[in-house]
């Protein structure tokens, strides 16, 4: 009788990292607790990392450079005031700040596209109200408490600024710079 090798059955270890209850009292978010991720990988609890702007997601307009950044530094607001474990009402607010100055910064590109003949101006106009519906959505379910300023609603803020940058806005540079527009 030969030797018989099974397979062990052990499953492959995968990356993944799971939120550790967040702890509530009194209707506030975090109270002096903070957010953190567990990485079952390292064992290692991290804590939520900021958004920092750098030269990769400049689009070469000085004046939409200058909406970004200040874009994402009221992210990383938002993020630090529920790392500090400020209140359900403090967060709304820089919650609502963001949102408005999203609302402003996408009337003012948008103008700049559609005015100068930007060919993608429609989709990338569809791209923002996709985005502002999306945190409008987030907003009303945070006023009425069905949700929290979570590590998944940061990650979801973090990424769409990040991503519509270097996917979208960046699309844009060659076409604008062309017009004379920096
Ligand atoms: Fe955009
Ligand atoms: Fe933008």
């Amino acid at each position: 009788m030969g030797i018989n090798f099974r397979k062990p059955s052990v499953k492959p270890i995968q990356e993944s990292s799971t939120v550790i209850d967040i702890v509530e009292s009194g209707g506030n978010v975090l109270n002096g607790i903070g957010t953190f991720v567990f990485n079952n990988l390292t064992g290692k609890v991290q804590t939520m990392g900021v958004l920092d702007w750098s030269e990769k997601y400049s689009v070469n307009i000085r004046e939409i450079d200058d909406q970004h950044k200040k874009l994402i530094s009221m992210v990383n607001h938002l993020n630090s005031a529920m790392r500090e474990g400020k209140g359900r009402d403090a967060l709304g607010k820089i919650l609502g700040d963001l949102i408005e100055y999203t609302r402003t910064h996408f009337a003012h590109e948008e103008r700049l596209m559609h005015s100068n003949g930007y060919p993608d101006y429609v989709a990338h106009k569809a791209k923002h109200k996709w985005l502002t519906d999306k945190v409008g959505d987030l907003s009303k379910e945070y006023n009425d408490g069905k949700i929290t300023i979570s590590l998944e609603v940061m990650t979801f803020l973090q990424d769409w600024v990040k991503n519509h940058i270097m996917g979208t806005d960046k699309q844009y540079t060659p076409f604008l710079n062309g017009k004379g527009i920096s």
